[in-house]
């Protein structure tokens, strides 16, 4: 197939670039760079031999995604470009409704137009909001969400399940990501935030490399085991593959279909600085601090749909994750 990989440069959106591209098919990244660099095509390249074609343009400016949609006749669009931080989303809202939303419409909008009738969303799993039970299911309630950041989740989903309801034969798959962790086992992709890291596994690898001194641990008093916080950390290499998988849904009856990509365990702040050390002989220093604002205490997946419809998977483990992603973190200045 060829297919449109939105913010294709990105943490996930490359690994997912790298797997589509071995398994043969075309690829056209368009990304504007706001979290990601150019070089992450030359390096796509090094590992795969092929260079896919790149576009640096917002994908919300519609004059110019015309132009890469005139260019190549695309059979599927894989939509991963979006702002992704969710505590700058509560300083900045309309920022975060302008881009997440500007770039969805005018993505559907020029489907629509060239007859492209195939799209994969990028979802969360923070679009279940707290939940009542785990491991979540993809019928669960989902709405809740406590920032705009996950809004824009939300809406997008609502938005992709109305325009296929209104346009016959366009398909939509959206993806409930639970969390992303590891790197390219090349060292050449990986996760490598500007600022202090929000989330967890970059924050270890940078206490692992020194730059950070130690890991806050928000609260031990949950109602899980050890009392931290648990959730379903997921191999980027397993996710990107999930992608591949996912592009079969598109000949299923359904106009809407939604999939965990997940582990389907769950595992403890504890336990993944534990599996860190291990995987990489080393010691993480961690203080046990407040709770995080909007936190909750347990989020792991039910992936049997992802199993049994598009015989999803994961074959890496934690500690596989831990691993590739120190060997990446080490290569970072
Ligand atoms: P990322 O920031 O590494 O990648 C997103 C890419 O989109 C970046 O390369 C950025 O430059 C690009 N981009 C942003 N706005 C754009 C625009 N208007 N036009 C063109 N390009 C634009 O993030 P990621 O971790 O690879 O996440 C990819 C997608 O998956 C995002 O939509 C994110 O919300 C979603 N997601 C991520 C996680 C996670 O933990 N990483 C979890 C659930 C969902
Ligand atoms: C966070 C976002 C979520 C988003 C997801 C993926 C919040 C409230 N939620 O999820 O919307 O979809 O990232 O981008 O920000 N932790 C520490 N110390 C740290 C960092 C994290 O103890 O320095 C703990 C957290 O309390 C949590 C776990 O580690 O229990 C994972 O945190 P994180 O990696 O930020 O992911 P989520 O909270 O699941």
């Amino acid at each position: 197939m060829k297919i449109l990989v939105t913010g294709g440069t990105g943490f996930i959106g490359s690994h997912t670039v790298v797997a589509l591209l071995e398994e043969g098919h075309e690829v056209v990244i368009a990304d504007n760079l706001v979290n990601s660099q150019r070089n992450v095509v030359t390096k796509i390249k090094r590992i795969t031999g092929v260079k896919p074609f790149f576009y640096k343009v917002d994908v919300a400016d519609k004059k110019s995604m015309r132009k890469v949609f005139s260019e190549h006749k695309f059979d599927a669009v894989i939509h991963f470009a979006g702002l992704k931080a969710v505590g700058e989303s509560v300083q900045k809202p309309l920022l975060y409704y302008r881009n997440n939303l500007d770039s969805t419409l005018t993505l559907l909008e020029l489907m629509k137009e060239f007859d492209v009738k195939n799209i994969l969303f990028s979802s969360s799993a923070t679009v279940y909001g707290t939940p009542e039970n785990v491991p979540l299911k993809e019928e669960d309630p989902i709405g809740g969400t406590t920032n705009p950041y996950g809004t824009t989740k939300l809406i997008i989903e609502q938005i992709l399940m109305d325009f296929v309801h209104a346009n016959e034969g366009f398909k939509a798959v959206s993806l409930r990501y639970f969390n992303p962790i590891g790197a390219h086992p090349s060292k050449l992709l990986g996760e490598s935030p500007n600022d202090i890291p929000n989330n967890l596994m970059p924050y270890i690898s940078r206490v692992a490399n020194g730059k950070l001194s130690h890991l806050n641990v928000f609260g031990d008093d949950y109602e899980t085991p050890d009392g931290t916080g648990i959730r379903d950390y997921v191999h980027v290499l397993d996710l990107a593959n999930g992608h591949v998988l996912a592009l079969k849904a598109f000949s299923f009856n359904h106009a809407y279909n939604v999939y965990n990509l997940g582990t389907g365990k769950g595992t403890s702040v504890l336990e993944l600085v534990h599996l860190y050390e291990k995987a990489n002989k080393l010691k993480i220093p961690y203080v046990i601090g407040p709770r995080r604002e909007g936190d909750i205490a347990a989020s792991y997946a039910d992936i049997t749909k992802a199993k049994n419809e598009l015989g999803f998977v994961p074959h890496y483990s934690v500690k596989d994750a831990c691993r590739h992603a120190y060997l990446f973190e080490k290569k970072q200045k």
